[in-house]
């Protein structure tokens, strides 16, 4: 159990449930968030579904590999805190994360 908070870039915020060993973009799909077009799939290949994870947040989101940050470069409003959240995995040790999303994915 636990959740994580999606905030829209108009700040609309959206509270959803942790599935275990989901990833973070999956787990926005299947809640219906707005604004993460996931248009790979999964495969750290299209950008879409680019988040701006919460400073506190960051480090338990864990490390970025070659690939992501390969994608990540190639995004216009990539921020210092900026994830691919297919990259991400969500656990219960993520109840309490925050991520932003971008005005636009590319
Ligand atoms: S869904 Fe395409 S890079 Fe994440």
């Amino acid at each position: 159990m636990g959740q994580i908070t999606f905030i829209e870039h108009n700040g609309a915020a959206h509270v959803v449930e942790i599935a275990a060993g989901q990833t973070l973009m999956q787990t926005a799909v299947d809640n219906g968030i707005p604004g993460i077009d996931a248009d790979c799939g999964g495969a750290c290949a299209c950008g879409t579904c680019h988040v701006i994870v919460d400073n506190d947040w960051i480090q338990a989101t864990g490390n970025i590999n070659a690939d992501e940050q390969g994608m990540l470069g190639l995004t216009p409003e990539r921020a210092d805190t900026s994830r691919l959240s297919c990259q991400i995995t969500v656990s219960e040790a993520l109840d309490g994360l925050i991520v932003r999303l971008p005005e636009f994915q590319m």
